[in-house]
């Protein structure tokens, strides 16, 4: 089975490419984001307690997110792609091990590269579509009938609440102090693969398949 992670800033296109992986290759996107964005929704005692931080672009704890993606595993499976996780050292320790425990093993960290001006202009142009999830740029993407989702029909399209310019400066701070340093990790572990993620959706996309093409099914 291929696991894979999309490492990336915000606004890099971990989600967008993460659901065409789904939709292509059958493969299971496990997105702490929506995880925790589920759990706000929710209004449970967890999605109250993160639903701040959230906001504010900073990072929820170590606990709560290597929470939620144990619970996932120990449904078994495979096929994973890891959207948005890990984010920390101790994240990445923590999946080894979990990935372990289930007998999975990681194919590739998918280092995407964007410039800081590209992911402004991505982060703050974005929608999503609050039934099926698919995702909106008011420039690059918008849906085909304005107000209205290409893929189910709902008129529910909403934007984050932390995708505003304050928030997003504190999620780029949290981004190269706690998450970059994995770059390094799973260069060191051999699995680090680095593309342009600048391009066309499609063009990105393609250069994703071709390092999947190299790991087999
Ligand atoms: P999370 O939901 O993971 O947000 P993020 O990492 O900030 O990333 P985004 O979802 O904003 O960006 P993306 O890379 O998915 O881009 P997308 O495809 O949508 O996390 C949110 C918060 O939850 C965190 O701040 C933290 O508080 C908490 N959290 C989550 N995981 C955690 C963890 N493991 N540990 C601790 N805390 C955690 O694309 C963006 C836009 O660009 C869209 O409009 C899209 O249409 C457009 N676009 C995409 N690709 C292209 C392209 N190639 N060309 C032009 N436009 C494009
Ligand atoms: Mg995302």
């Amino acid at each position: 089975m291929v696991n894979i992670i999309l490492l990336g800033p915000p606004g890099a296109g971990k989600g967008t490419q993460a659901r065409l992986l789904v939709e292509r290759r059958n493969m299971v996107q496990l997105s702490t984001g929506d995880m925790l964005r589920d759990a706000k929704a929710s209004g449970s005692p967890m999605g109250r307690r993160v639903a701040e931080v959230m906001d504010r672009g900073e990072l929820v704890s170590d606990e709560i997110v290597i929470g939620l993606i144990g619970e996932k595993l120990a449904a078994g499976g495979g096929g994973y792609i890891f959207d948005g996780f890990p984010r920390t050292l101790a994240q990445a320790d923590a999946l080894a091990r979990l990935l372990e425990r289930v007998g999975q093993r990681l194919s590739a960290v998918i280092e995407m590269r964007v410039d800081d001006a590209a992911l402004l202009a991505r982060i703050t142009g974005r929608y999503t579509c609050g039934n099926c999830g698919e995702v909106y740029h008011d420039v690059t993407r918008p849906t085909a009938v304005p107000g209205v989702c290409d893929v189910c029909g709902s008129t529910d399209l909403r934007r984050r609440a932390d995708d505003t310019e304050e928030s997003l400066k504190q999620r780029l701070l949290e981004y190269y102090k706690k998450t970059s340093p994995l770059v390094g990790y799973y260069y060191a572990t051999g699995d680090l693969v680095t593309v342009d993620g600048l391009g066309e959706i499609e063009a990105v996309a393609a250069k994703i398949a071709a390092v999947l093409e190299g790991q087999g099914d």
